[in-house]
């Protein structure tokens, strides 16, 4: 039997885009099983509240700035002595249309923030603790990385990636530290406004499960494997989207 803490009571987690939506659910729950949290994301006055709401730290600047990796894991190893967890969830949806649009420079900052940034961390994190204490990561994906759409070309090129790199990782790392990802379907957060707000109600009669996504929904998940409780769960991806991936199969109530 685990714990309701999951064994995560005293451990150090590190939390990127932590202020709002997904990610914000993500350290409020790791916080909640006893975690000491460390929150990133630009804004200096949202990470300030962020990490005070949460009892934690917070460190403002950009996943895609090289510097702000070093900063961050060092900040959390100092604060906490500790570097148990690191959520990779800060990402961009730009840019947003055909790929024939797409600028070299908004392709790249796309693929800096959703694939290099993640990379970074976890070898920040690996060199300062986790290869000597162990550890876990869990990026957060997308259900969209699986198929293509449209205007999400290179969002979902660089999900993808991040896929791939999480099984790679997972294969090098093991077995101290476990690799895993958290793919949501639709989630009610500002990133992803755009797409639920004008048809809320069709696109939940649409889904096996009745309803778009929360954030505690990806949160509850993500703090799965993130404890003990997926002590022998490596290189996973755990899809979290309502039934999206099944819904050709649903028969919506008349
Ligand atoms: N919502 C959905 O339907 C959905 C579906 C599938 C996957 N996801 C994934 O879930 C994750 C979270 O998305 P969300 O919907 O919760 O987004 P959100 O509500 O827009 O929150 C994004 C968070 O990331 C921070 N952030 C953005 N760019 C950053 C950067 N370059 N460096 C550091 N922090 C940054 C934001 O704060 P600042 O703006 O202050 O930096 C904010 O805290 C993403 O990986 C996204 O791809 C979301």
């Amino acid at each position: 039997m685990t714990s309701p803490s999951y064994g995560l009571e005293g451990r150090a987690a590190v939390v990127t885009g932590a202020t709002r939506g997904i990610g914000r659910a993500v350290a409020q729950a790791l916080a909640s099983a006893g975690a000491l949290v460390c929150v990133t994301a630009r804004d200096a006055d949202e990470v300030r509240r962020t990490a005070l709401e949460l009892g934690g730290i917070g460190l403002a600047g950009s996943v895609a700035d090289p510097g702000h990796h070093r900063r961050l894991t060092e900040l959390a190893l100092g604060e906490f002595g500790r570097l148990d967890v690191l959520v990779n969830n800060a990402a961009t949806n730009q840019p947003y249309g055909p790929l024939m649009d797409a600028a070299p420079e908004a392709w790249r900052e796309a693929f800096t923030v959703n694939v290099e940034a993640p990379l970074r961390l976890v070898q920040c994190a690996w060199r300062s603790w986790m290869s000597e204490h162990g550890g876990t990561v869990i990026n957060v994906c997308t259900e969209g990385a699986g198929h293509v759409g449209p205007n999400v070309g290179a969002y979902g090129t660089s999900k993808a990636a991040l896929l791939h790199l999480t099984g790679q990782l997972a294969g090098e790392l093991g077995p101290r530290v476990r690799v895993n990802s958290v793919s949501p379907g639709l989630v009610r957060t500002e990133m992803a406004r755009f797409m639920w707000e004008p048809g809320e109600l069709d696109i939940a009669a649409g889904l096996p499960l009745g309803r778009i996504g929360e954030p505690e929904d990806v949160a509850r998940a993500v703090l799965w494997l993130a404890s003990d409780a997926a002590e022998w769960v490596t290189g996973a991806d755990l899809v979290v989207d309502g039934g999206t991936r099944v819904r050709a199969a649903h028969i919506p109530a008349s």
